[in-house]
């Protein structure tokens, strides 16, 4: 017999025939997540940053998850809007990551705090080795989205983060400038 897969939509990251699921993430639910406390409480709490579109399936051994993010442009203060970033619960589990549209950046962050950034863009491909914390940073105008591929049993470590990524985005006048970050 034949059964239609999901599809994606390859410009825009756009899924249809699921089973699908939907998370959209606020500024509300980024507590300590940006440098600039103040201009966080400033915004408006309700502002979706990102949401994440997966094709549902079982957890079980072996199976893999895809999903994709859809991360908006914005900053608060002057740090582009990110994903919060994590190390996966099960900490050799690595993930793939394909730029669909936009432009941003990839940021990892190994065990030691050593930091590195990808480039972002549609077509570009990302080889997130196990070990490896990782967040999306939209520097641009438009969303950022990217598709990812992940072990169902790989699981998120958000804690093993709370004193968050050494490597921050930042716009100066109107440029985009790396700041190390460490949080006191
Ligand atoms: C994962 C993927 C990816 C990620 C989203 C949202 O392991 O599930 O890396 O789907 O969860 O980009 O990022 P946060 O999970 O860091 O909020
Ligand atoms: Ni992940």
């Amino acid at each position: 017999s034949i059964t239609q897969p999901p599809q994606v939509a390859w410009a825009s990251g756009q899924f249809t025939n699921g089973p699908l699921i939907r998370k959209s993430t606020r500024l509300q639910n980024l507590t300590h997540v940006f440098m600039d406390e103040k201009a966080w409480l400033a915004c408006d709490p309700q502002q979706i940053v990102y949401d994440v579109e997966m094709v549902d399936s079982a957890p079980i051994a072996g199976a893999l998850y895809t999903g994709v993010t859809h991360l908006q442009p914005g900053k608060v203060g002057d740090e582009y809007f990110m994903t919060r970033g994590h190390f996966h619960a099960q900490r050799e589990q690595g993930e793939v990551y394909y730029g669909l549209r936009g432009s941003g950046l990839l940021l990892l962050q190994d065990e030691k705090g050593t930091a590195r950034l990808e480039p972002v863009f549609p077509g570009s491909v990302h080889i997130i080795p196990g070990f490896t914390a990782h967040r999306l940073i939209n520097t641009g105008n438009d969303i950022l989205s990217a598709l990812a591929v992940w072990p169902c049993a790989a699981g998120h470590d958000y804690a093993a983060l709370t004193q968050g990524f050494n490597l921050r985005v930042v716009e100066e006048v109107g440029r985009v400038q790396l700041k190390e970050y460490h949080h006191d």
